[in-house]
């Protein structure tokens, strides 16, 4: 192992524990750190891809790219110089990243504004308040997704809207007919209770009231049998990129996370509707349906929720080979 000096360790140490609160497929954490003397190398972990949901490993370079996003801010928020080298090894397309810390540098406001809603960004499978986001927000989410190398596509119009719902439920009705897709999905949320990795029961949404618009995925919950009617206007939005390379992939997932700390800094909750991208006939359909050039990576709906708890993460230790002196990572978070 190198030699990191105590003072380049503490950036790193708390560099590491900011990233690994990012959003990840089922919350799976597929990855893993290597640390250097000035440096963190990111890694995909290959023992923790979703094999039905994900077999290209396309949203786990998401969460990945998420987490990579953090570790970048929160050294940039830290008063670091942060320089992202993407896809360091052409001969490793699981090296997916080194992050070089370049010496002082102060952040921005908007940095430290991000960087202040790491912490807050949770995944909301409730209902959100019947409130319209307002334009200045719209556009800020917008523009986050930009920032990265992506797009993000407000489906405003209505039909749109409805066009999406549709490949929704039909990729969602494929799920859960699915027998393997339900073992997997037993194995990271029933399966993982107690664990500090996989959905916990207690972040399960409640079940929407008949004629919903969207169909939000069923995880094993608490609240599984409890049924509420949801906003009626819902903001729904499509990341996209122009290309689908690992590369893209990663960069995609950067966006993903600004675009969710912008939302989480501005008061907006947000959940996912990833059934579309993880059935190949209705990843293509949604593809035509947002014009055909580019490629949609997540769809997310946004809007005013309630405050939850925040779900568990694996320690620094275990996802990194930094020797720290880890606090508990599970404090205040939800325990089932
Ligand atoms: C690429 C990706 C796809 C996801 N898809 C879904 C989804 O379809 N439905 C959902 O409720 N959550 C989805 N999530 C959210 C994860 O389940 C969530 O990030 C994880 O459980 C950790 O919880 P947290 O976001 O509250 O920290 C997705 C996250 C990522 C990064």
């Amino acid at each position: 192992m190198t030699t990191i000096d105590a003072t380049m360790s503490a950036v790193i140490e708390s560099a590491l524990r900011a990233a690994i609160r990012a959003p990840s497929v089922h919350n799976t954490q597929p990855w893993r750190f290597v640390t250097g003397p000035s440096h963190v190398e990111l890694h995909l972990d290959r023992d923790r891809i979703l094999a039905v949901a994900d077999p290209d490993s396309r949203e786990a370079r998401l969460s990945c790219g998420a987490a990579l996003f953090t570790l970048w801010l929160a050294l940039r928020a830290g008063g670091r110089g942060a320089v992202v080298d993407l896809l360091p090894d052409t001969d490793r397309p699981d090296f997916l990243a080194t992050v070089r810390i370049t010496g002082e540098r102060a952040a921005s406001p908007e940095l430290d504004t991000l960087a202040a809603a790491i912490d807050r960004r949770i995944t909301n499978r409730r209902p959100f308040a019947q409130r319209a986001v307002p334009a200045p927000d719209r556009w800020a989410l917008v523009r986050a997704a930009e920032s990265e190398g992506g797009q993000l596509l407000l489906l405003d119009d209505p039909r749109g809207l409805g066009a999406l719902a549709v490949l929704l439920r039909r990729a969602d009705h494929l799920q859960e007919d699915d027998p393997d897709y339900q073992v997997e999905l037993r194995k990271w949320t029933v399966e993982r209770a107690g664990c500090d990795d996989g959905v916990p029961l207690s972040a399960g949404g409640p079940r929407p009231l008949g004629g919903n618009l969207l169909a939000l995925r069923r995880y094993h919950s608490d609240d599984a049998t409890v049924v509420r009617s949801f906003e009626q206007d819902p903001l729904v939005a499509v990341l996209a990129t122009s290309g689908d390379t690992v590369r893209d992939q990663v960069r995609a997932g950067q966006a993903l996370q600004r675009v969710l700390l912008t939302a989480a800094a501005a008061g907006l909750s947000a959940s996912f509707l990833s059934q579309p991208m993880e059935v190949p006939f209705t990843r293509g359909a949604l593809r035509q349906l947002i014009g055909g050039r580019d490629h949609p990576q997540t769809v997310l709906r946004l809007g005013y929720g309630q405050s939850l708890a925040r779900t568990k993460r694996r320690s620094v230790a275990a996802v990194s080979d930094l020797p720290v002196h880890d606090t508990v990572v599970g404090e205040k978070e939800s325990d089932t």
